[in-house]
């Protein structure tokens, strides 16, 4: 066993898709180049004491009990790894972020990569990506209970994928300069509450929810031909046809809505809400001559705006 270690996993926007992942339907993700970071050292007990910047400590045993809410999931991947190995040890894990939390950035998902990457270094497990994300995928179920997915993979990943909750992820060969701003609403919100809203619209009107959800996979996948022969203009309208869809199931507001229309009116291709919805981010899609104008208007228009290049690099051991 090392004495210590630590690793990094990138953040993650949604191009396409998101929601209708959750239901077996086609999502394409980036992961930007803004990254959590997590160190690892084993403890002469038997606790698992989980410090990060954002939200404080907690101490956990080794059977879970004790400790905060929020920081579970990390505990949850530490142990994980753990089990696995068939180790019972304590360990001090010291999270380090720079993603907004509960944004739609995938903060959560990077964080349980990057604690899973750097507790299989510390105890030299060799763990595959594959392995990574399969462990961060079932310590991201503490988060919320049916997560398609698609953020653990981006941020193991990294690069642009294709993701099938059935089929898994296919990293894209994008070569494609894709001038790409968020816009933060600051409003936090709770993806589960999200993903059960747009479960209710299933409920109510499952009908017309298959056909919104079906439009959505064609857009994603007209979206692969968009970002193969490098349209700018076509995956500006399909983004704009996806944010309609997610209108559609309830989970824009207001403050969403102003972004979408401020990076539109500012020259945007198209502009969408990014991850859940509900508060979090908008993406939008500008002109290579007009980022800075689209980031003002985003500022203008009340929200934080923010210039991401695509990580090309997923999960790093940083030990
Ligand atoms: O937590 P967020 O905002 O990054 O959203 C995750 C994407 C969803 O499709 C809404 C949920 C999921 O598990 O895919």
């Amino acid at each position: 066993m090392k004495d210590s270690s630590g690793a990094s996993a990138p953040a993650k926007a949604i191009l396409f898709g998101e929601h209708f992942v959750v239901y077996d339907k086609l999502a394409i993700a980036i992961a930007l180049d803004i990254r959590a970071r997590v160190a690892v050292k084993p403890r002469p007990d038997k606790k698992i004491v989980v410090r990060s910047s954002a939200l404080g400590s907690s101490e956990f045993t080794l059977d879970g009990h004790g400790g905060n809410e929020r920081l579970k999931p990390v505990y949850a991947a530490a142990k994980g790894v753990l089990s696995m190995a068939g180790e019972r040890m304590g360990l001090d894990l010291t999270v380090d972020s720079q993603i907004p939390i509960s944004s739609g950035l995938g903060s959560s998902a990077a964080v349980l990569v990057a604690t899973t990457a750097a507790v299989g270094d510390l105890l030299e497990m060799r763990l595959t990506s594959d392995d990574i994300f399969r462990l961060a995928l079932d310590a991201e179920r503490l988060v919320h209970e049916n997560p398609s997915g698609v953020d653990p993979a981006i941020a193991t990943y990294g690069g642009v994928l294709a993701y099938r909750r059935s089929e898994g992820a296919k990293r894209l060969k994008v070569d494609l300069n894709l001038p790409l701003v968020l816009g933060d609403t600051r409003i936090k919100r709770d993806t589960r509450e999200m993903v059960m809203r747009v479960s209710e619209i299933r409920r109510l009107y499952p009908g017309v929810f298959e056909e919104i959800i079906d439009a959505g996979d064609k857009i994603a996948r007209l979206a692969l031909g968009a970002l193969g022969s490098g349209d700018l203009v076509a995956l500006g309208r399909l983004m704009d046809m996806n944010h309609a869809l997610l209108c559609a199931l309830g989970v824009s507001n207001k403050a969403l809505e102003d972004l979408v229309w401020a990076a539109r009116r500012a020259g945007a291709f198209g502009a969408k809400i990014t991850g859940a919805g509900g508060g979090g981010c908008i993406i939008a899609l500008a002109p290579p001559w007009d980022i800075g104008r689209v980031a003002e208007a985003i500022r203008s228009a009340g929200g934080e705006p923010m210039i991401a290049g695509i990580a090309q690099e997923g999960v790093r051991i940083e030990g």
